[in-house]
């Protein structure tokens, strides 16, 4: 396969790097517009072959193009990758707007292509763990999903800390708990520095007995990366801030007997062993690459795909139209 990949700043060489190092792929060509981004990428991956011009990357007739530039460049790339009949990996998130990404999944099942969304962490030895273990049945009923993504970021000119961070954290959700649905968000953030909010809380209600909170930061002084998954059996922490144990399994839990008379209610807990099961290491866009390249072989959709990034994007547009009404419910059909 022949691969065409435009954005070469901070992501793109990882993607550069592991689409050369897929057997399948026979070339890879990469643009920027920016001079340094692509002696950068010469030095170090010399078998590329460069281009300044989004233009010219298109007419090089490759087979899929990623797009990992800015997020409000994803949408116009995406669709003109779209039209000339090429499959596209896209970013996350993938679009700026819901509007986009519906319009996106429209003109890929027009052409008869692939979009592969870069849910990256769904690729992760942890969190596929983590699904392995909520499909099993081990943790029960999911009933809540906390999550902390927090660093001294660095802020992006075009998005605010939700749609910089957060995609992380509801795409793991959506992979996860993928037989809840979402109905509504509420959020509240502050923008301190410019037009952008840097620090954002995210709640997100479900149609049944869950509820997601999530914090994401980009002025927090430490680095911390950690969810909490509670379930009526047992709960989980995942910590990727740790170097070999990600995941801890906590046999804790709660159960109230006599629910109908509250005031004689009883709540017993559990606290029982912790286990650390042991996740695969294999890097995460190795694998995301392989999926790629295998949903297009085998003309099928990639397991992240246009509707799972559709799915980000409307929590994220949500979350911030609750934001600008101070908090208000903004409801996700
Ligand atoms: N999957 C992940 O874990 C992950 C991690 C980081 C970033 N990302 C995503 O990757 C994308 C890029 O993020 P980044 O941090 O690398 O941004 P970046 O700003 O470091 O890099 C973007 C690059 O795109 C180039 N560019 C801009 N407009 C262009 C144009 N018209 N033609 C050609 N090149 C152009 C810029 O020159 C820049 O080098 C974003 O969507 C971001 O959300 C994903």
């Amino acid at each position: 396969m022949k691969i065409g990949i435009v954005g070469l700043g901070y992501w793109g060489p990882n993607l550069v790097r592991n689409f050369s190092g897929n057997e399948s792929v026979k070339e890879v060509i990469g643009c920027d517009l920016q001079e340094g981004r692509l002696k950068f990428i010469q030095a170090r991956f010399p078998h590329v072959s460069l281009t300044k011009s989004f233009d010219d990357l298109l007419k090089q007739n490759c087979d899929a193009y990623v797009i990992a530039t800015p997020v409000d460049l994803h949408y116009s790339f995406a669709k003109r990758v779209l039209e000339s009949g090429r499959h596209v990996w896209v970013e996350k998130p993938f679009t700026a707007n819901t509007k986009q990404a519906i319009e996106l999944i429209e003109l890929s099942e027009k052409k008869n292509v692939n979009i592969f969304v870069d849910h990256t962490f769904v690729y992760t030895g942890a969190v596929r763990k983590i699904k392995e273990l909520v499909d099993g049945g081990k943790l029960g009923d999911i009933i809540y999903f906390d999550s902390v993504r927090v660093n001294l970021g660095l802020f992006q000119h075009d998005v605010n800390v939700i749609w910089d961070l957060a995609p992380h954290d509801l795409s793991i959700m959506d992979y996860v708990i993928s037989g809840k649905k979402a109905i509504g968000v509420c959020a509240n953030g502050i923008a301190n520095f410019y037009n952008h909010e840097n620090i954002a809380y995210i709640s997100v209600y479900f149609d049944n007995n869950c509820f997601a909170h999530f914090h994401v930061n980009w002025t927090s002084p430490v680095k911390i990366r950690r969810m909490l998954i509670g379930g009526t059996k047992k709960m989980l922490m995942f910590d990727d801030m740790e170097n070999s144990e990600k995941i801890k399994v906590y046999d804790s839990g709660i159960e109230m007997n006599n629910k109908e008379k509250i005031n004689e209610a009883l709540v017993q807990y559990r606290i029982g062993d912790m286990h650390s099961p042991k996740v695969n290491q294999t890097e995460a866009l190795s694998l995301g690459v392989s999926e790629f390249i295998d949903s297009i072989n085998k003309g099928r959709k990639p397991l992240t795909n246009a509707e799972d990034g559709l799915k980000v994007v409307k929590i994220l547009e949500a979350a911030e139209k609750s934001i600008k009404a101070k908090g208000k419910m903004i409801e996700i059909n």
